[in-house]
């Protein structure tokens, strides 16, 4: 694991590096109009920012303005030191940094542009318009054709679309798709907001004639969505696109093509596409030349336009899903039916691509699942998802085809109806998520939990796409908030997700002002499929992932745009909770799935549901408590900080004896109390700490825990003094355990403990997913405990450095991009003797404890330290794995 671009440059030796806007990962039409902008700088080590200057200019005027000379210290978004952006304002953006005060500042760095998207709902003079007859289908609606032709008058400057849609949209110009994102504009609370995408379309341009269209889908809009059958036209019944084209030239002028009553429909070659179902292609449908100049319109009616303004559009604050890389199969199996059963050998989201040569109207068949039963495709786990994929051949020369408006979670696809032989590179999945930037990694001496963590990897990406689903595989994948209150920690480390769940997190308080509440899942669909109401860890997503989103980047503005939405959460359960203090009533999720729970019984769990609420309503009044002392709230850290007093006093008084003894004698209920600071110092704590050692012995190392107890037992046990215990758990390998999954070949987080039975059958719940992010909760142990990275101030402006070895582990690291550059800790033994490596960025120090009972701590300045202490040898630690080299099965 060595850090990128370890290098410098410069006169001083001293270089700025990337400059972000805001936390976008690419800057086209943004929504802010004073976008605050972050950098990273490369230096000797030691060296420190003393003072920066910011200089945005305008490429088209070339008018300047400059921060001149500010004695600062921080890099991280920094004040927009130019006036404020309009609708389509493009600046280019540089700085310089310099580092003692007498010194030469740094060269400037490369310098980075950014465009504002329209700001204003006055900007839009586009109206919706729909396929005339986009009526309701009854399964999965055929997508349409939208098009018109416009005319370019002379040189171009710049050209932009502008565009959304009630459904899912891809566009073309001149016969050329446009952008290269899927699924647009992705899935909101559309109720309440809508993005719109902003798209360069410059270079798509010609002189003369020219063409723009659209297909458009039902997707989220009005495609079915939601389990036990789910819902159709949750917000509308019928799909409508809205585009702006607007093309400045060179001289100045500009001319703009909206989708108004002069564009035409038709129907597409995509006769179904559900998001669940799949899609169907009859390529002889197909319309050749469909979206170039010239193209006979023949067959296409005009389109109705509708009424609806586009009051609540909003510019994207995340990366757009795309195709993130591509699998080759890794064994094709022929069955004696001649269908082929094709393993890619990596659970993904995503979807297939082929090349194929036949026959017109000969149909292939592609269907998906996550996992084989008895050598055939396990389809039970999708509940009614068909996740099938139909493409009929227009014939007469090689095709290629992707299916566009739906995608599956699988490793394995079934192809029938193949005409001839299938070549090598005729098929290949393509991986499709957000574009996050990747930003932490983790690696160890131990190939089984390297794998984990690949795992989890793997289940962040196939979850993260556009907003962070449950499962992206059956009639579900849904935004189901506890997910992600328990995985948003380990989520912030391994990629870069503020901007996307920003924009999660707005719809999130969107829906709780419509409903009264933070609904199960959000975009929320009503059905009732449980009781609705305030629930406890699902609940507290609206406190806890800003809070774990504000650790990361340590950006207030997020706390302070969610702060309405936290406090009217915190104050719904205080109400809830006014007699005792106690959260003791109402429709609870609890432990959800704890090991000891039967397949179709999920919530009884082995702790009292109104311990686990109780314990979590008296966390998040807490750190509301802190984010009203952080944001200037004095007079409610007070209110806050005394109702998380006496609910503390409560749930001490009503589930926790003087010895520690707890009233659900479990491994989360112990975990909880000692993690979230529950119990008194002393023989309490002691003792709770104790007992919770001695059910994870009596547990055979197996794990005990579910939903809640998961991502806090490594880090109770280790709070408590038995961090041995703590990798005893992690990697045992026998059912349930983190490691079983991977012995069974997983390549992903699996929703249970066992969805595949040791036996190779699938758990027999009707809730079976092998794709679920919850349970890799544990990563975020493994970057902060097992390789000891950690931020010790929100941002990392100081970084813990706290490696705690065990487990037989030879060597652990782990790598994150903090928002001031790469930090880095690796540590290894060499018999009696633990060596560390510790990487602090520019602007940043470290606070470094060493894993040995004579070290104290020391402090680091920024650059590369070397640190040694004496330890035990690996050989001498309780539950030692093999060291390198043991790889996972396959299969
Ligand atoms: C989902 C979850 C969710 C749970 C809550 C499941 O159907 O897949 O992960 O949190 O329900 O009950």
């Amino acid at each position: 694991m060595r850090p990128p671009g370890e290098h410098t440059s410069g006169g001083s030796g001293v270089q700025v590096g990337e400059v972000r806007i805001e936390h976008h990962r690419d800057a086209l039409g943004i929504g802010e109009s004073e976008p605050r902008l972050s950098w990273s700088v490369r230096a000797p080590d030691g060296w420190s920012q003393h003072a920066y200057e910011i200089e945005v200019t305008d490429p088209g005027t070339g008018a300047a303005w400059s921060s001149g000379r500010v004695a600062d210290a921080d890099s991280c978004l920094r004040c927009w030191p130019a006036g404020p952006l309009r609708s389509r304002d493009r600046r280019s953006v540089r700085v310089r940094v310099w580092g003692p005060p007498t010194g030469p500042p740094s060269p400037w760095s490369a310098p980075v542009t950014l465009e504002a998207g329209l700001l204003q709902a006055a900007d839009w003079t586009a109206r919706w318009v729909s396929p005339a007859s986009a009526a309701p289908a009854a399964a999965a609606g055929p997508a349409f054709l939208l098009r018109r032709d416009f005319a370019v008058g002379g040189p171009v400057r710049r050209a932009r679309a502008y565009a959304t849609a009630h459904g899912v949209y891809e566009l073309e110009l001149n016969g050329q798709r446009v952008g290269s994102q899927v699924l647009a504009p992705g899935w909101t609370s559309y109720h309440h907001r809508l993005r719109y995408q902003t798209y360069d379309v410059t270079a798509l341009l010609r002189a003369g004639a020219n063409v723009i269209g659209a297909y458009l889908a039902d997707g989220w809009f009005c495609g079915r969505i939601g389990f036990q059958g789910g819902v159709r036209n949750l917000y509308g019944d019928r799909t409508a696109l809205l585009l702006q084209l607007e093309v400045e030239y060179e001289d100045g002028t500009a001319e703009t093509t909206v989708t108004d009553a002069s564009w035409s429909a038709a129907p597409s070659p995509v006769i179904g596409a559900g998001l669940y179902d799949g899609e169907t292609y009859d390529a002889r449908l197909e319309r050749p030349g469909w979206s170039e100049p010239g193209h006979a319109v023949a067959g296409w009616l005009p389109v109705e336009t509708l009424e609806e303004k586009p009051a609540h559009l909003v510019a994207p604050t995340g990366p757009p899903v795309r195709a993130a890389q591509t699998l080759r199969p890794v064994s094709v199996r022929i069955k004696p039916s001649g269908r082929m059963l094709l393993d890619f050998g990596q659970n993904i989201s995503g979807r297939l691509r082929i090349a194929v040569n036949g026959q017109a109207g000969q149909r292939v068949t592609l269907r998906h699942a996550e996992v084989l039963e008895d050598g055939e495709l396990g389809i039970r786990p999708l509940r009614t998802a068909r996740a099938t994929d139909t493409y009929v051949l227009r014939g007469g020369g090689a095709e290629r085809w992707e299916p566009r408006f739906t995608t599956h979670g699988f490793r394995y696809a079934e192809v029938s109806g193949w005409p001839g032989k299938m070549g090598q590179a005729d098929i290949t999945a393509v991986v499709y998520h957000s574009d996050l930037e990747r930003t932490g990694w983790f690696d160890s001496s131990d190939g089984l939990l390297n794998q984990l963590h690949e795992n989890v990897v793997w289940s962040m990406r196939g979850n993260f796409a556009d907003l962070p689903t449950d499962c992206p595989q059956r009639d579900e994948r849904l935004g189901w908030t506890g997910d992600l209150t328990v995985f948003a920690p380990t989520a912030a480390f391994l990629f870069d997700c503020y901007g996307m769940l920003a924009s999660w997190l707005a719809d999130l308080a969107a829906e709780q002002q419509r409903f009264g509440t933070v609904p199960y899942y959000v975009p929320w669909i009503p059905q009732q499929a449980f009781p609705f109401g305030p629930t406890a860890v699902w609940g507290d997503a609206a406190v806890l992932v800003p809070w774990a989103l504000y650790q990361r980047s340590g950006d207030l503005a997020l706390l302070r745009s969610q702060y309405p939405s936290m406090t009217s959460w915190a104050d719904q359960v205080a109400k809830l909770a006014a007699e005792s203090g106690l959260w003791d009533s109402g429709f609870q999720f609890g432990d959800w799935l704890d090991p000891s729970a039967p397949p179709d019984h999920p919530a009884d769990s082995r702790t009292d549901k109104y311990l686990v609420a109780s314990a979590y309503h008296v966390h998040t009044l807490e750190i509301i408590a802190r984010v009203a002392a952080l944001t200037g709230a004095t007079g409610d850290h007070e209110r806050y900080s005394s109702l998380a007093g006496r609910a503390r006093r409560a749930f001490a008084v009503r589930f926790v004896r003087r010895s520690g003894r707890m009233t659900s004698d479990s491994q989360t209920a112990y975990a909880l109390a000692v993690q979230l600071g529950l119990l008194a110092p002393g023989r309490q704590r002691a003792g709770a700490g104790r007992r919770l050692a001695e059910l994870v012995r009596a547990g055979g190392f197996r794990i005990g825990t579910g939903f809640v107890g998961t991502p806090l037992i490594c880090d109770a046990l280790t709070t408590a003094g038995y961090v041995d215990l703590a990798y005893q758990l992690l990697l045992q390998t026998d059912c349930p355990s983190w490691l079983y999954p991977v012995t069974m070949g997983a390549t992903t987080i699996w929703e249970r403990w066992d969805s595949m039975l040791p036996d190779g059958r699938i758990n027999p719940g009707q809730m079976t997913s092998f794709n679920h992010y919850a349970f890799g909760a544990v990563a975020d142990w493994l970057h902060r405990t097992v390789a000891g990275l950690a931020p010790a101030e929100p941002g990392y402006r100081t970084i813990a450095v706290r490696p705690r070895p065990g487990g037989g582990l030879t060597r652990a690291a782990a790598r994150h991009r903090t928002p001031y550059g790469i930090a880095e800790v690796a540590w290894e033994r060499d018999g009696h003797t633990l060596n560390l490596s510790v990487t602090a960025p520019p602007g940043t120090s470290a606070i470094v404890s060493l894993p040995s009972p004579e070290l104290t701590e020391t402090v680091a300045g920024p650059g590369h330290h070397r640190f040694s202490c004496a330890y035990r040898p690996a050989a001498d630690d309780p539950g030692q794995v093999p060291a390198d080299g043991r790889t996972s099965r396959s299969g």
